[in-house]
């Protein structure tokens, strides 16, 4: 046999082993493949993306939790460390930290990372709230944060919420603290020390620092205070004729199971009127609003919190033009972890996950209302 002939041959046996090495091996992918297809979870089935504000203290300590965030979703928002208190602890040191290990587990599986918040009237460490500089030093104070943390994250971080909660329900904007008695600040400092324009000139800087992060405007009850909701409205209009750059509004969503669905559809669809992404930033339902002592969560409550659930996620994704939907996010990711039963010291039960992060009734509601609009059932 020519020497090329037996080559043919070893090259055809060659050919037969690799091929069925390449099944084999395909077989096996498959085979594992296919047990992770099987698990369905609310980012493999959502057409959104879909998201929890997260603690970087719970996602190194807390295995259950880690494995929820890993596997559940494909966006996480920074719930606290990203604050002013939380990334700018003393006036003339910033501290990255934290936020350093939520980018670093977002880049490493593969997750979009919503920043959390550049400017709120809240949780402002104590050496800011006592600041005394004249406009410019504050002007100067204010700029210099928003672009350090914005730079410091540019490429890493996709959106940010750059203006948190500038609106009193009534649709007038936070300057002065309205019952300086009851020591909580409901005012704005940054309103009271730079101008009613801070807001744009937040939005400026942001876009300075990284011109390709998308830039969110955030807030909650809009669905409840028609005022609020148009206040905004009104200012996207205002920085559209001003060319001020702004991408998407944030709609918090911290509901409860009585709240008014027709609120809920009128803010949907007035901000999917204004051709924004459109991110239900805060998500959770609270099924205790009146803080009973003595309830329990009862079948009833948990049928009547997935109704709301349902709702949600039907309006949003049939109201919100498929381009505008930047996702649902829900904030924490189980009971325990509530910013509601911290807050308000009682008994609730927000979440999708139960107090030791396994999938509640209302997850399975939620997954079928996800399929069901994936697969473009109405
Ligand atoms: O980290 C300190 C800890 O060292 C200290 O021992 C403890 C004592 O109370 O406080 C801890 O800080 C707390 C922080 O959460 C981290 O747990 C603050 O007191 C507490 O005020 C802070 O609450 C956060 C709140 O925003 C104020 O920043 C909530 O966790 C957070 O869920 C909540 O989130 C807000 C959004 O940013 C905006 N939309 C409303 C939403 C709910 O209020």
């Amino acid at each position: 046999m020519g020497k090329f002939k037996y080559a043919g041959i070893k090259r055809s046996l060659f050919t037969a082993t690799k091929l069925s090495l390449l099944f084999a091996a395909l077989f096996i992918i498959a085979a594992a493949g296919g047990s992770r297809q099987t698990q369905r979870t609310l980012q493999s089935t959502s057409p959104f993306p879909i998201g929890a504000a997260i603690d970087p203290g719970l996602l190194q300590h807390n295995p259950a939790y880690r494995h929820v965030v890993e596997t559940e979703f494909n966006s996480i928002t920074a719930e606290n460390v990203l604050k002013w208190a939380g990334v700018h602890p003393v006036a003339d040191r910033f501290d990255f930290t934290k936020g350093d290990i939520l980018v670093a587990f977002a880049q490493d599986h593969n997750k979009r990372f919503h920043g959390h918040n550049l400017c709120w009237y809240q949780y402002n460490p104590a050496w800011l709230r006592s600041f005394n500089g004249d406009s410019l030093a504050w002007e100067q104070l204010f700029k210099t944060h928003i672009q350090t943390v914005v730079a410091h994250y540019k490429g890493k971080i996709e959106s940010w919420d750059v203006v948190n909660e500038a609106f009193h329900e009534d649709g007038t904007l936070r300057v002065e603290d309205t019952n300086p008695a009851d020591n909580n600040d409901d005012g704005c400092i940054w309103a009271r020390h730079l101008g009613k324009d801070y807001i744009a000139r937040a939005f400026e800087y942001a876009h300075e620092a990284d011109p390709n992060a998308l830039l969110f405007y955030n807030d909650y009850n809009e669905e409840i205070s028609p005022a609020k909701l148009q206040a905004i409205i009104n200012m996207v209009k205002d920085f559209k004729h001003r060319h001020i750059p702004i991408n998407g509004l944030g709609l918090q969503m911290h509901i409860n199971i009585n709240t008014p669905q027709a609120g809920i559809t009128e803010a949907m669809r007035q901000f999917a009127a204004t051709g924004l992404q459109v991110h239900i930033a805060e998500l959770d339902i609270s099924v205790n609003p009146k803080s009973d002592t003595a309830i329990t969560y009862s079948t009833d409550l948990q049928n009547r919190q997935a109704g709301m659930f349902a709702f949600v996620v039907h309006q949003y994704a049939t109201l919100i033009p498929k381009k505008q939907q930047y996702g649902i996010t829900t904030w924490n990711v189980g009971d325990a972890d509530s910013w509601i039963r911290h807050t308000y010291r009682r008994k609730d039960w927000p979440l999708l996950f139960d107090d030791n992060y396994a999938p509640k009734p209302v997850y399975d509601t939620v997954m079928n209302v996800l399929t069901a609009v994936k697969a473009g059932r109405r």
